[in-house]
């Protein structure tokens, strides 16, 4: 983003041209209450809306977590902008030329140094993807054209989704950036040229392949994926991670879809590129796409922000099916219980669909769903015939029911389970019950310091009356980079085992996975019932720390009140030695022992 120096009326004049109902409803849907508009809060969790906007005044407030401002302070937060990003976002919304506010320039290369090394990708990306769009335009003769024709996309509807070309040659895209003054070092950083390790030959990555390019839900391009125009392998080629492009947190084409997905209330989630794009040319446009990942936590807490339904249509395949299989405990822990729809036999994916159908002949094949869930049972449940399998499944699958937030839910999941599986309802409940037995809340401790409480106390936390161990995985399970620099210290100070092997699972999966990983390690490899359920009642203790500073500090808080709680145990112990000490000498020792006890814990 270019800089700019935006003066006070500016912004009260922009604010003043934005209606705030409109911009929130891109977000959130509102209904009319009186003088203002309600709908639920997308910056918590809840279930009956306490989100307000006062259109006359143009402010929000959510009654539920405080979250209040005006315009600026909705887009900055919803989307995560910093303040100018934000400016710069709502001018476009408002169509307010801003160019008079754009900082002069300095020199190009004190200009370039003063950008931020995201701003430096997302302008190389940014290049590239004018580089593209050029090339197919040229080359709408050529053999891409030939390609695109095949897929039934005229070149209109290229230009609609930016589609691009990256030609046959190894240095098409790296000259051209060079002329744009881009760093080629920033180019590889970007993953759009590609340096092999000890040499320092630079070439483009995406040759002689169609461009798809994946925007972040602002609609700009972060990164693209190319398909092959033949038999080239890999059949497609996506950029690499950056701090730019993240595919677990990417969906393609959000940005398109998601005043669709708002307004109809439910998102379409298709495995491809092209089974997004057919679907979305042929009017179905509430539909995203994963990037040839697995459906990440990330991926499925974007869903949620937008919409409460979703519809899985994955290929017509096993891979398919086992894609959409993992998926479920990932809505499940959030509250939703998504359909699946069911292709005819013989069509492979929605992409086939999409091309072989009328209108109405697609829209009814699209509402031919059922839930994953009961399909999940059928599938994996009803041709089990021994005893021990079929306890095995309940097990199983009540592991995943304990997921689900929300009573009803799981009421009528366990009816769904029980039918399946022919048991009487009362039968499962009862074993549910058991499950979830195993892993009660601990019992509070006599002479927990106060201060943990009062620092928590504001996260919400504190009302559960979870144990520091526990808040402290909870914060691990949001922010796992908090499990790399604390669980050591968290192992050697806690006791309860369960608590320990969630940690170490955590661990396992690393820094930078996120919790969808866990889940799946712990609800794919039958890591335990105890174990899932106490993963299921931290996951569904109310707010955790939304940012990651608070986390933080939470997490730091409750150590102190453990590394407290191991220092008083331990004085306990010295005092029951030193009541039964006979030898002056050993007595010495303990006293000596205690006092330094307790000048640790007077320190911390
Ligand atoms: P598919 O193999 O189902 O592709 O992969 P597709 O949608 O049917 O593609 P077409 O119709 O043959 O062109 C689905 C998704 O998996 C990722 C891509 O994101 C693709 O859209 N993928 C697939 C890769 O990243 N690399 C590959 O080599 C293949
Ligand atoms: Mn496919």
């Amino acid at each position: 983003m270019n800089s700019y120096s935006f003066p006070p009326e500016f912004v009260s004049d922009l604010r003043s041209r934005i209606d705030i109902v409109e911009l929130v409803g891109d977000y959130v849907a509102l209904t009319k209450a009186g003088a203002n508009y309600k709908g639920l809060c997308p910056f918590h969790g809840e279930k009956t809306p306490s989100f307000t906007v006062n259109q006359a005044k143009a402010i929000f407030h959510c009654f539920g977590c405080g979250e209040g401002g005006d315009v600026i302070g909705f887009l900055k937060r919803i989307e995560n902008l910093s303040y100018p990003e934000t400016l710069v976002r709502l001018a476009n919304r408002a169509g307010v030329d801003i160019s008079p506010y754009e900082r002069r320039r300095g020199s190009q290369e004190a200009q370039a140094k003063a950008r931020s090394e995201r701003e430096r990708l997302e302008n190389a990306v940014a290049c590239a993807q004018n580089f593209f769009v050029r090339q197919l335009q040229a080359n709408l003769r050529g053999k891409v054209g030939l390609y695109l024709r095949k897929r039934g996309i005229d070149p209109q509807q290229a230009q609609t989704f930016g589609l691009g070309f990256a030609p046959e040659a190894w240095t098409a895209l790296k000259d051209e950036l060079g002329r744009q003054g881009v760093d080629e070092r920033v180019a590889v950083a970007a993953g759009l040229l590609v340096q092999k390790e000890g040499s320092s030959r630079r070439y483009d990555r995406f040759r002689d392949r169609l461009i798809f390019p994946i925007r972040d839900v602002g609609g700009a391009v972060v990164g693209f994926g190319g398909r092959s125009l033949g038999e080239a392998e890999p059949k497609y080629l996506n950029s690499p991670e950056s701090p730019l492009f993240n595919k677990r947190r990417l969906l393609y084409d959000l940005h398109h879809a998601r005043p669709a997905i708002v307004k109809s209330g439910s998102t379409f989630l298709v495995e491809g590129y092209m089974d997004a794009l057919s679907l979305y040319l042929r009017g179905v446009d509430n539909v995203v796409a994963t990037l040839g990942t697995a459906l990440s936590a990330e991926n499925v807490a974007a869903v949620k922000r937008y919409s409460n339904r979703v519809a899985i249509f994955f290929d017509n395949d096993r891979a398919g099916k086992a894609a959409a299989f993992r998926a479920l405990p990932l809505f499940m822990a959030v509250g939703i219980m998504p359909d699946m729809v069911m292709l005819p036999d013989g069509v492979k994916d929605p992409d086939q669909l999409a091309g072989g159908l009328d209108d109405s002949a697609l829209q009814q094949a699209l509402s031919r769903q059922t839930p994953l869930f009961d399909f999940f049972l059928r599938e994996k449940g009803v041709g089990l015939d021994g005893y021990n399998d079929r306890l095995l499944f309940l097990r199983e699958v009540l592991a995943m029911i304990m997921l689900l937030p929300d009573d009803p839910l799981r009421g009528m999941a366990m009816r769904a389970t029980a039918e399946s599986l022919r048991l009487a309802e009362e039968i499962v409940l009862d074993e549910y019950r058991r499950i979830r037995q195993q892993s009660k809340p601990f019992p509070g401790r006599e002479g927990e310091p106060d201060k943990i409480v009062a620092s928590i106390g504001r996260s919400g936390l504190a009302r559960t009356g979870a144990q520091p161990e526990e808040m402290i995985l909870a914060a691990f399970l949001t922010y796992p980079q908090l499990q790399a620099e604390f669980g050591r210290d968290y192992l050697a100070l806690v006791e309860n085992a369960d608590c320990c092997s969630l940690c170490q699972e955590l661990a396992q999966c690393g820094a930078d996975s996120d919790g969808g990983a866990l889940l799946q390690q712990l609800y794919g490899s039958g890591a335990g019932e105890a174990l899932c359920s106490l993963y299921a009642r931290l996951i569904n203790l109310p707010a955790p720390a939304e940012d990651l500073e608070v986390a933080r500090k939470i997490v730091c808080d409750c150590l102190v009140s453990l590394r407290k709680r191991q220092g008083h145990e331990q004085s306990r112990n010295l005092d029951r030695k030193l009541s039964q000490c006979r030898d002056e000498e050993q007595m010495f020792a303990l006293l000596r022992q205690k006092m330094e006890l307790k000048k640790s814990l007077m320190a911390s």
